[in-house]
């Protein structure tokens, strides 16, 4: 058999920095609750939501996924140039294709990279860094960009009282790149394609194109169900994470879930029972629930609150519609 060469593989990868962007308009409970026959204290004792981001009309997905992106490269000190992939997790892409990775590559000056968008929903980032942190660790890429970004309100019916006032828009970049100690503990995800229903679309979109459906695909989730299997699942999942990673709760600097809902985050932090030392990211209370755009926002955030230590541990936890999940200790720049 002829052999064929594979890239050096490094000692390790890092995340070399973090980037952020909330859109403009601030959207309080009061503004949502009408419509849904609700009430700002329900949404606040319910999920810890006290409002939320919405995008204007000139915030569009690539805009927000460059804006981000621009932060996470002047951290790293990374010029669009020196990036050979870029990972957008997302699912509020307007059209089926083509993807929007590309775009906001071209939009940023990268020169021809490898650009893909990943697909898992709220475990989309989590994904997409666990990927990207394999490949500059293989030696196949340098430096990567990953992007998770959502503009929520396109998919969203706002009368729906099941899902209008949890949701969001934003967008959060990591970049990854090579060092000289590993950056990541080994990934724990997994999906369950069983409950794909428990987070949909009313309908497809060639059932409204066929007229088989008078009005557009919109989001509809089985709250409950996602709670209860959220908060049944993840803590395992979490634990599992720590284990691979050889570490205990004790030494974690960050816990930094999805923010779904401050319930299953507080579920999840007595389960495990985390001490005072592990700063809990709460950033939905002022973002809501952004998808894929979560968890680069909210470890943002506790950054920006001087509450996350760099060079410490951070467990990053997503999970959502797929149903998907993805867990991964990794060192915060
Ligand atoms: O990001 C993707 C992953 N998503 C998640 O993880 C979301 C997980 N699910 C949740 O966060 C929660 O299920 C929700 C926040 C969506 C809903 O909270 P809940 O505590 O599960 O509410 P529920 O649907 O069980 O309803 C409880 C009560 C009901 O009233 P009764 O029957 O107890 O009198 C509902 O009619 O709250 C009522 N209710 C509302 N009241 C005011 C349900 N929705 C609303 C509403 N405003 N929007």
């Amino acid at each position: 058999m002829i052999k064929i060469k594979s890239a050096p593989a490094r000692a390790g990868a890092r995340i070399l920095g973090i980037g952020a962007y909330r859109p403009d308009r601030i959207v309080s409970n009061d503004e949502i609750a009408p419509a849904i026959d609700s009430s700002d204290e329900w949404i606040q004792q319910r999920t810890g939501i006290t409002e939320r981001r919405f995008a204007g009309e000139h915030e569009t997905l690539v805009g927000m996924a460059v804006s981000a992106s621009v932060e996470a490269l002047a951290e790293a000190g990374i010029k669009p140039e020196q990036v050979g992939i870029v990972l957008m997790a997302t699912l509020t892409n307007p059209v089926q294709f083509p993807a929007v990775a590309p775009q906001v590559a071209s939009e940023l000056g990268i020169p021809n990279p490898g650009a893909y968008d990943v697909g898992a929903a709220c475990a989309g980032f989590v994904y997409a860094l666990a990927t990207a942190a394999d490949m500059v660790k293989s030696g196949s890429i340098e430096y990567a960009l990953v992007i998770g970004a959502e503009r929520m309100t396109d998919v969203l019916d706002l009368t729906d009282r099941g899902s209008a006032f949890i949701f969001g828009d934003g967008a959060g970049a990591m970049v990854v790149g090579p060092a000289d100690f590993n950056g990541f503990g080994p990934v724990v995800w997994g999906s369950d394609g069983s409950q794909s229903e428990a987070i949909s679309m009313t309908s497809s979109w060639f059932d409204f194109r066929s007229g088989k459906v008078k009005e557009p695909p919109t989001l509809r989730m089985q709250g409950p169900v996602v709670f209860r299997w959220a908060v049944s699942e993840m803590v395992g999942v979490v634990q599992k994470a720590l284990v691979a990673a050889g570490i205990e709760a004790k030494d974690l600097g960050a816990f930094v879930p999805h923010q779904a809902n401050n319930r299953i985050t507080d579920a999840i932090v007595k389960a495990l029972d985390f001490p005072d030392s592990v700063a809990v990211a709460r950033d939905i209370r002022n973002s809501g629930n952004t998808t894929a755009a979560t968890v680069p926002l909210a470890l943002h955030a506790l950054r920006a609150e001087g509450r996350a230590i760099s060079g410490s541990p951070a467990l990053l936890l997503g999970f959502g519609a797929g149903l998907t999940y993805a867990a991964q200790v990794v060192v915060m720049p």
